[in-house]
């Protein structure tokens, strides 16, 4: 028999501990609550989310982004998309925050770690979010390239840079370190954070991922380095 798919803290409807992504300190409903709130004031002071603004939230898990939108913004003042790989984490997001300007989509990308029997590889497959040129304010990405190949973070990119407006703020976070002998690794030995399953850490020298972002046309307006979870570092990505 099940019971219920969520918990109750401090008022907001939140995903079961044992569903969220995002390392152990995100199973505590006050951090898990109290960081939801803090990304959504990130993108509506810091990004500058204008009001009536879009939001593509891309790798949305369980909805972190959009439980705090959904508590901190005046009701009707964002139009929301989030879109994640993970079937069971999308229809969560559905049944419980969902409506008529919060919207959850399935992308079936094939990830190792997320989606292994995906259908879409990007290595071969034409790829579009179901989103129209230019059309986004803000595109929020938080711990998702961390956990993603080469490839599907240049297709990614690609299409961040064909959907956000002109005036529009990328926020991201990548594990970068400086100097590093391989430009891109995946999972690799002696990280500060102990490896557990496939795309674990993918990270990225500091050139090397400047470079990336470049070759997208796009630029890094701010890189905060190490400050994310688990060390990641947070991007404020512009058109170039
Ligand atoms: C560590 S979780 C972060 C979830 C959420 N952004 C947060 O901060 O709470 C990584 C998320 O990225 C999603 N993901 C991985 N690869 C993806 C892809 N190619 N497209 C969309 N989502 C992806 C996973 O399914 C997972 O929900």
């Amino acid at each position: 028999m099940g019971g219920a798919d969520y918990v109750v803290h401090a008022g907001a409807k939140l995903p079961l501990e044992i569903r969220r992504f995002c390392g152990p300190e995100f199973r505590d409903n006050e951090h898990y609550l109290r960081t939801a709130e803090a990304e959504a004031e990130r993108i509506v002071k810091r990004c500058a989310l204008p009001h009536g603004g879009t939001v593509l939230d891309v790798g949305c898990g369980q909805g972190r982004l959009a439980i705090g939108l959904l508590r901190t913004a005046p009701r009707g003042s964002i139009s929301y998309l989030g879109v994640d790989v993970d079937r069971s984490s999308v229809s969560w997001c559905a049944k419980h925050l969902a409506n008529k300007s919060f919207r959850f989509a399935h992308v079936d990308v094939e990830n190792a770690r997320y989606n292994p029997t995906g259908q879409l590889q990007l290595e071969v497959s034409p790829f579009r979010f179901d989103v129209p040129d230019r059309s986004v304010d803000l595109i929020y990405a938080y711990s998702v390239f961390s956990h993603m190949e080469l490839k599907q973070i240049e297709v990614y990119l690609a299409e961040f840079k064909r959907v956000l407006k002109q005036s529009g703020t990328i926020f991201l976070t990548t594990f970068i370190e400086d100097g590093l002998d391989q430009p891109f690794e995946v999972n690799p030995r002696g990280y500060a954070v102990p490896i557990s399953g496939p795309l674990h850490v993918v990270r990225f020298d500091r050139r090397f991922w400047a470079k990336t972002v470049a070759n997208a046309g796009l630029r890094i307006r701010e890189l905060e380095h190490g400050v994310e979870a688990n060390g990641q570092s947070g991007n404020y990505l512009s058109h170039a």
